[in-house]
């Protein structure tokens, strides 16, 4: 028994960071005890923005170190489906046959494609067609599992919206078919990248990868940027502008009184605070590492876990399509 049916993706970024963790993969592996889980690598929504060439190289690798990140977080094969986008290719036969029936107007309208149009240089002409049919194909990757929830950021919430309308105008114009899928908003803290300013994000590099070295994460952790106003060892701090503090919370939860008290009196330095953060967040994942380590020793055993996904999934995505292909009048029931 559960509560439904989950669907989710990422696009293949390689290895994820305490932003990813925190922001959305955490809160997948607690799913799984009240859903059925459907968790999708997005391979094909990479190349809406790939632009070809040396980068189309990084995809399989980038999967591959993404879904150790899943397994070894706790994404169990045994629970939920895992599975990669490109080896169910009914998704794409989907996102065809829902194009039909997607007002161009709804997609020129979708805050992200304005933005991603605003970063080209409002360049229309060069455009690629896939970017603008971007939530159709998203939409196809949700619906094709009759999913009822879609665990996103809130940068996602136009996406789901778009799906939701979608979802209902293929309703009515082919007969109740989908589910209107709901987005579930995981109201978590946003992880703040090690510049103390933006959102932890690999192209920005102010990450700490969850498969990072202990050492790489001292490192990485002691370049952190603290209560500005402190400039030296003897001015106390202000833990509730600090990041490091922020963290503290987080990885080292017990000690957070104390190390409050302790920086507001001056009593510890910023450094030592970020040493014994470093120390807090290698803990934290010290067995995430470990099983990641095994996992990534036997690659086999992450290409079957994938290959049994994707024949589940499947099994599912082709049942739907072949009830859209009879619903839209291209096949006899
Ligand atoms: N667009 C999502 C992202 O960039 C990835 C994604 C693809 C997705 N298909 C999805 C998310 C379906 C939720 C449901 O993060």
């Amino acid at each position: 028994m559960t509560d439904g049916r989950i669907l989710s993706g990422m696009r293949p970024s390689g290895r994820l960071h305490l932003g990813n963790y925190f922001g959305a993969l955490q809160n997948w592996v607690r799913l799984q005890d009240q859903y059925e889980c459907f968790y999708m690598v997005a391979d094909v929504h990479a190349l809406t923005t790939l632009s070809g060439g040396d980068e189309v190289g990084t995809i399989t690798n980038d999967t591959q170190e993404m879904v150790l990140d899943w397994l070894a977080a706790g994404l169990d094969p045994e629970r939920a489906v895992i599975f990669v986008q490109s080896h169910v290719p009914e998704h794409l036969v989907l996102h065809g046959l829902l194009s039909m029936c997607t007002p161009l107007g709804w997609l020129l309208r979708v805050p992200t494609f304005k933005e991603r149009l605003r970063q080209m240089g409002e360049d229309e002409e060069h455009v690629p067609y896939g970017l603008v049919g971007y939530p159709v194909l998203q939409t196809a990757d949700i619906i094709i599992y009759k999913a009822d929830k879609v665990p996103v950021g809130i940068d996602q919430a136009s996406h789901i919206e778009i799906s939701r309308e979608i979802a209902r105008r293929f309703n009515r114009l082919y007969g109740d078919t989908f589910p209107e899928p709901q987005a579930l908003l995981t109201d978590l803290p946003m992880i703040t990248g090690t510049d103390g300013q933006n959102k932890m994000s690999k192209s920005l590099d102010n990450h700490i990868e969850l498969a990072a070295a202990d050492e790489e994460t001292a490192q990485r952790t002691m370049t952190m940027v603290t209560d500005p106003q402190r400039a030296r060892r003897s001015d106390p701090g202000r833990p509730e502008v600090c990041n490091v503090f922020a963290l503290q919370k987080v990885f080292n939860p017990d000690k957070t009184d104390e190390i409050h008290r302790l920086c507001t009196t001056a009593g510890i330095g910023c450094v030592d605070d970020k040493r014994d953060l470093a120390e807090g967040i290698n803990r934290y994942l010290r067995e995430f590492r470990e099983r990641r380590r095994e996992l990534s020793e036997s690659p086999e055993r992450v290409r079957e876990i994938l290959h049994e996904g994707a024949k589940r999934a499947q099994a599912v995505a082709n049942a739907t399509v072949e009830e859209v292909y009879v619903r839209m009048g291209l096949r006899q029931a």
